[in-house]
């Protein structure tokens, strides 16, 4: 496949700084009302389940078909992401599938700041590192390629084979990163289904194994009467206030589903299922939001490096310390002192060296 022209220089950690407060402030200030009547960092969500989409398949390359079913509800997030692309005239100096990337892990870092965990005492903040050399395609951000996306109807090998297979992810990783259903919702008029997975849609913290865990779920058909839809299949609890999917609730619980969806063994009460071999560590994220939060980092690390791999000829690249065109002062100061003191030392010893030999040159009497 082509490849756009990339960017190319290096990225240097004070430019990585600056775009990545660029959209910080622009996720931080892009709110909507929702429907319990609560504002929200609308563009939070999106933009995690962005980068997910982005390294499916080959690598992360900036490039979505939006006529994949499977993206569908991703153009409002792709389109704002571009106008600050343009706006900042970033093209030279970053790739989309690394700005995308640096999106992700800019709202993350801004809804786990909002975590109610977080107040009023202090609480694990997500530490992903961001590395840069993602290539773009050629057409991005739109392309016709076609990619597989995992199934929200499916069971629990369906879900670990598909991330085993497209991420090299462990079984850890896995449950791991499904949490980050955590955040956003599900639409009807992008996927068919409908809901919330947690009460706090943009607050980045376990609360999506919490709610696993402590709600009773039970099964129900989501498709909206007279439509011509092919079966919706969802977990909600008795309030439907929350809900889950198959691909969600299979970590919990040990769930075989039909080819359409539905569970026959316990629709009624999710419960009556039995435990699935994954349950240990949905309950281990459910005591701890510090332990899901590290691992989270490593398995999501794992997704937005695919196909850069360590020891790959395109392995992403660390950010450049030094910058000479947005010199930050802590760095200026840092490496001159450094190299500054590395000279004068020298110095030091060249001139002993020459006092020395003067002094045996010297006729002593
Ligand atoms: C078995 C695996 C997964 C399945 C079947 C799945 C499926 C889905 C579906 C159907 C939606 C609803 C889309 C809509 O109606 O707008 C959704 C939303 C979302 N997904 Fe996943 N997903 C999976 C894994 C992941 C992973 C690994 C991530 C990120 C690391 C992720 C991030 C998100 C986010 C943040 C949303 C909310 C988006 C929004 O509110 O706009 N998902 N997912």
């Amino acid at each position: 496949m082509h490849e756009h022209q990339q960017p190319v220089r290096n990225l240097t950690v004070a430019q990585a700084a600056r775009i990545k407060h660029i959209l910080t402030h622009y996720i931080t200030n892009n709110t909507s009302v929702n429907e319990n009547n609560r504002t929200i960092n609308s563009l939070v969500a999106p933009a995690l389940r962005l980068a997910f989409h982005d390294c499916v398949g080959v690598k992360c390359d900036g490039c979505i078909n939006l006529n994949n079913a499977g993206n569908a509800g991703l153009e409002t997030v792709i389109n704002r992401l571009d106008e600050l692309y343009a706006q900042h005239n970033l093209s030279t100096v970053i790739s989309r599938a690394d700005f995308w990337v640096l999106a992700s892990i800019a709202g993350v870092e801004v809804a786990a700041r909002k975590s109610k965990l977080c107040s009023p005492a202090p609480c694990t903040q997500p530490n992903i590192q961001f590395r840069w050399g993602r290539k773009d395609c050629a057409t991005a951000p739109a392309t016709n390629d076609t990619h597989q996306f995992p199934d929200a109807h499916g069971d629990l090998n369906h879900v670990l084979t598909f991330f085993g297979d497209s991420f090299n992810m462990t079984t850890r990783d896995v449950v791991a990163c499904l949490g980050a259903h955590t955040l956003g919702k599900a639409k009807r008029s992008n996927s068919g289904f409908e809901g919330l997975w947690v009460p706090q849609e943009d607050e980045f913290d376990n609360h999506y194994y919490t709610a696993m865990v402590n709600l009773a779920f039970s099964q129900r058909n989501v498709d909206l009467p007279g439509t011509n839809s092919t079966g919706h299949w969802q977990w909600n609890n008795p309030n439907r206030d929350f809900m889950m999917f198959n691909a969600d609730m299979c970590l919990l619980r040990n769930i075989t589903p039909e080819a359409n969806g539905q569970v026959l063994s316990c629709a009624a009460n999710a419960n009556a299922c039995g435990r699935a071999s994954t349950a240990d560590i949905v309950e281990e994220y459910a005591m701890s939001n510090e332990r899901w939060v590290r691992d989270f980092e490593k398995c999501f690390q794992k997704m937005i490096s695919h196909g850069y791999e360590n020891g790959t000829a395109d392995e992403l690249k660390e950010l450049v310390a030094d910058d000479s065109e947005n010199t930050t002062p802590s760095t200026t100061t840092k490496s001159s002192t450094s190299s500054g003191s590395l000279i004068s030392e020298m110095c030091y010893k060249c001139l002993c060296f020459l006092f020395f030999i003067a002094y045996c040159l010297v006729p002593h009497h």
